[in-house]
């Protein structure tokens, strides 16, 4: 089977992750996949930075000739420009695409959806909520059914790594943030995570996946934990609680404007004994309500490479499989096509 060319646009904390696994675990990917992926083109601003694992001779600056040509193209460098004029060429171009770009997509959703549908590819972002954790997929798809009426829980790993290291460790506010940023759980510019705007654009995508309108983070209230001092984290250990950087997102039924949705980002007071309250470190936890499911729980590491990684090799999985398999039946894409055949046992 022809391998299907990957073009992998950015290589830091999450792109050298995803690029070490597509050539290190290339068989059983091929296996899952139908067809083996091949490395095109790894697109970074400095060609000459020591990156361990990565392969040197597919590294470029070459945003146009590394997606001319690719089947899927691999969105990791962040920011607005030159990330949205990339995912709309490789569209433009048939490319499947994957992104974990939340900043991107909370600013521009809709354009960069229906792009994707007038090119009749998908364009994948699992990895752009909440780090390893399954969330876009289950609101997008498997609630897709259900009438969702909120969505609330702890979305920013790093905010929730400094509250914690305060809180349990006693550290300061300057020392938590830059062991965050060393461990790879802040963005290039941590502004967005302590002020509270990456919390906000990935409530924006959680409340227009759940609630099936389009929410971009201009909609978002937010607050960020800059304020939060040692000094309040002890005060409120004293008194039973905990901050934690809270996102929630709800359907309003009977506000005095009819329907609509609220979201918001603020740190928030918690009672030691409440769930929530045991989120340690870079994990996050997401509740979701809904009309006939009830009450779910999603749980699992926020943020970091490893962690990013899996979702977006997820995401490429999925691409590449539609690519290779088209229409062919669930079996055969989860399970048929996944060699060797393992013995079970009782
Ligand atoms: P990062 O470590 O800062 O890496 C960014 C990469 O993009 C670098 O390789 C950089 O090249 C490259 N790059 C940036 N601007 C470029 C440009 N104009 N042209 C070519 N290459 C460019 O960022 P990251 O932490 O991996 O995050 C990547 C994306 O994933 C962001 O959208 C972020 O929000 C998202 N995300 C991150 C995490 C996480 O835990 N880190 C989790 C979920 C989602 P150089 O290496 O040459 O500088
Ligand atoms: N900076 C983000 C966070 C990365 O700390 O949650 C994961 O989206």
């Amino acid at each position: 089977m022809k391998p299907l060319k990957v073009a992998l646009l950015g290589c830091g904390v999450v792109g050298s992750e995803v690029a070490r696994r597509i050539t290190g675990h290339g068989d059983d990917l091929a296996a899952r996949i139908g067809a083996p992926l091949e490395l095109s083109a790894v697109v970074v601003r400095d060609t000459a930075k020591d990156r361990p694992g990565v392969p040197t001779d597919v590294l470029t600056t070459d945003h146009e000739a590394a997606i001319a040509g690719a089947d899927i193209v691999v969105e990791l460098m962040g920011g607005m420009e030159p990330a949205r004029s990339s995912i709309l060429a490789a569209l433009g171009q048939g490319a499947s695409v994957v992104t974990a770009n939340k900043a991107l997509l909370a600013a521009h959703y809709g354009e960069l959806m229906h792009a994707a549908d007038a090119a009749g590819v998908r364009l994948e972002h699992e990895a752009a909520v909440a780090g390893a954790i399954p969330i876009i997929r289950p609101l997008g798809d498997s609630l897709a059914g259900d009438r969702i009426t909120r969505v609330m829980g702890i979305v920013n790993g790093t905010t929730n790594y400094i509250l914690d290291q305060m809180d349990r460790e006693g550290w300061d506010f300057d020392r938590s943030l830059r062991t965050a940023q060393e461990l790879g759980y802040a963005e290039a510019d941590p502004t967005a995570d302590v002020g509270g705007h990456d919390a906000a654009a990935k409530a924006a995508i959680l409340s227009s996946l759940a609630f099936h309108t389009p929410v971009t983070i201009d909609d978002v209230h937010v607050e960020g934990i800059t304020a939060v001092t040692s000094d309040m984290i002890a005060t409120a250990r004293a008194q039973g609680f905990t901050i934690k950087l809270l996102a929630i997102c709800e359907k309003l039924e009977d506000s005095p404007e009819g329907a609509g949705v609220s979201a918001r980002v603020y740190p928030a007071l918690i009672p030691r004994d409440h769930v929530l309250a045991g989120v340690g470190g870079a994990f996050n936890a997401v509740f979701v309500e809904a009309e006939a499911a009830g009450e779910l729980m999603f749980y699992g590491q926020g943020a970091g490479g490893a962690p990013t990684a899996s979702a977006v090799l997820g995401d490429i999985v999925s691409v590449a499989r539609r690519r290779v398999l088209g229409g062919r039946g669930q079996y055969e894409r989860n399970v048929a096509s996944a060699l060797p055949v393992l013995p079970v046992s009782a």
